[in-house]
C-alpha cells in the first residue's frame, strides 16, 4: 500500500474535520518504513488517542444534527479503535505484519473517509465552520452546553 496522498475528494466540507482526517493520514504515513517497534508503537498510540479525539467530535456534530447514520459510524469507529488496540500488541519490526498493519490503517482510513464520511458531507457542510477555540454560544436541548459556536456558510451564527 502506497502512502496516502490526500485530496479535496476526501474532504468532507468541514474543516476541523477535514484536518482531523488529514492528521491522520500523515499519522499513517509515517509508519511507512518505520520498522522499530519501539518508533512504531509510539506512534499507533498517538494515532489511537488522536482518533479518539476525532471520533468523539464527529459523532457529536452527527448526534447534534440527527444525523441517520450515526450508530453505523460509531461500530466504524469502536472497530478501528479494537484494532488499532490490537495492533499495538502485535511485532511491528517484522515485515509482514508491519506491511499488513500499515495497509489494513491506510485502506480503513480511506475507505471510511470515503463512503461512511461522506454520507454525512451534505448535512454537516450546511454548518462549517465548527470552530472549537470560541466560548460556548448555545445549548443544547437537553440543557447540555455545545461547545462549538456554529456559523452558517455567510456568516450568521445559528
Ligand atoms: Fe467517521
Amino acid at each position: 500500500m502506497a502512502v496516502i496522498k490526500w485530496t479535496d475528494s476526501y474532504s468532507v466540507g468541514v474543516t476541523v474535520l477535514d484536518e482531523q482526517h488529514k492528521t491522520l493520514v500523515i499519522m499513517i504515513n509515517s509508519m511507512h518504513g518505520a520498522y522499530d517497534q519501539g518508533v512504531m508503537f509510539d506512534v499507533i498510540m498517538k494515532m489511537f488517542n488522536y482518533a479518539a479525539e476525532h471520533f468523539e467530535l464527529e459523532e457529536s456534530l452527527l448526534r447534534k444534527r440527527s444525523f441517520s447514520g450515526l450508530a453505523n459510524q460509531v461500530r466504524e469507529h469502536k472497530m478501528f479503535m479494537r484494532k488499532a488496540s490490537e495492533f499495538a500488541g502485535k511485532d511491528l519490526s517484522d515485515i509482514a505484519t508491519h506491511t499488513k498493519v500499515v495497509t489494513f490503517l491506510s485502506e480503513w482510513l480511506v475507505h471510511h473517509i470515503l463512503h461512511e464520511d461522506m454520507q454525512y458531507r451534505e448535512i454537516l457542510a450546511l454548518y462549517e465552520d465548527y470552530d472549537t477555540s470560541q466560548t460556548p454560544r448555545e445549548q443544547d436541548t437537553n440543557g447540555q452546553v455545545d461547545t462549538f459556536t456554529l456559523k452558517r456558510r455567510g456568516g450568521s451564527f445559528v
